[in-house]
């Protein structure tokens, strides 16, 4: 599928396998992009997941986008995903997804997933443009404690 641009436009990414080394610029990259970011924790946490995968697009020795998926048998979940802020509107965002759902289309898996806030315009934008569509479900909650200022 398109992204709308040519490749020639597109800043030229390396996409691979995120490794420890990485993490203070996922980190930073992370804390620029979410109100409510991952810690080092979480990232670690949810990576010994056997089924948790990281990627990361290296630009010139720097890391400028990465994101994290869960890998069920027919269906990827998106878990986190993000392209330093001085970086966005390049392409990297679609790289990224475009190099996970061509290794997914090769092993068979039919799905990729994720949740966004209603708010996150920019988001819901780029996944629209990647050709994603809306589903139905509808997310119920309740809060416990009075949330904080980030969410909603
Ligand atoms: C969402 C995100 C990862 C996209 O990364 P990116 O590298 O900027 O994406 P791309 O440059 O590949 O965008 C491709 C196309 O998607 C659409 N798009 C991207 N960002 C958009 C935005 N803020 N508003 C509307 N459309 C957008 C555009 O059509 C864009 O093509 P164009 O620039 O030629 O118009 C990035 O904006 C980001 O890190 N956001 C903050 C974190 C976040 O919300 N992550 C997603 C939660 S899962």
């Amino acid at each position: 599928m398109s992204t709308g641009r040519s490749e020639k436009e597109q800043l030229r990414v390396h996409i691979r396998w995120m490794i420890r080394r990485d993490m203070p610029e996922v980190l930073q990259t992370e804390q620029q992009s979410f109100g409510f970011a991952w810690t080092e924790e979480d990232f670690l946490r949810c990576l010994r997941q056997r089924n948790c995968i990281g990627m990361v697009a290296e630009h010139d020795h720097r890391i400028i986008g990465f994101m994290i998926y869960e890998l069920h048998k027919s269906k990827l979940r998106v878990l986190n995903f993000a392209t330093i802020p001085d970086m966005r509107r390049q392409g990297v965002g679609a790289q990224m997804i475009r190099h996970a759902e061509a290794w997914l289309c090769a092993l068979g898996v039919r799905k990729v997933q994720l949740l966004i806030r209603e708010s996150n315009i920019g988001a819901a934008g780029f996944y629209d443009r990647q050709g994603y569509e809306r589903s139905s479900v509808i997310v119920m909650q309740r809060w416990l404690l009075p949330p904080h200022s980030s969410e909603n």
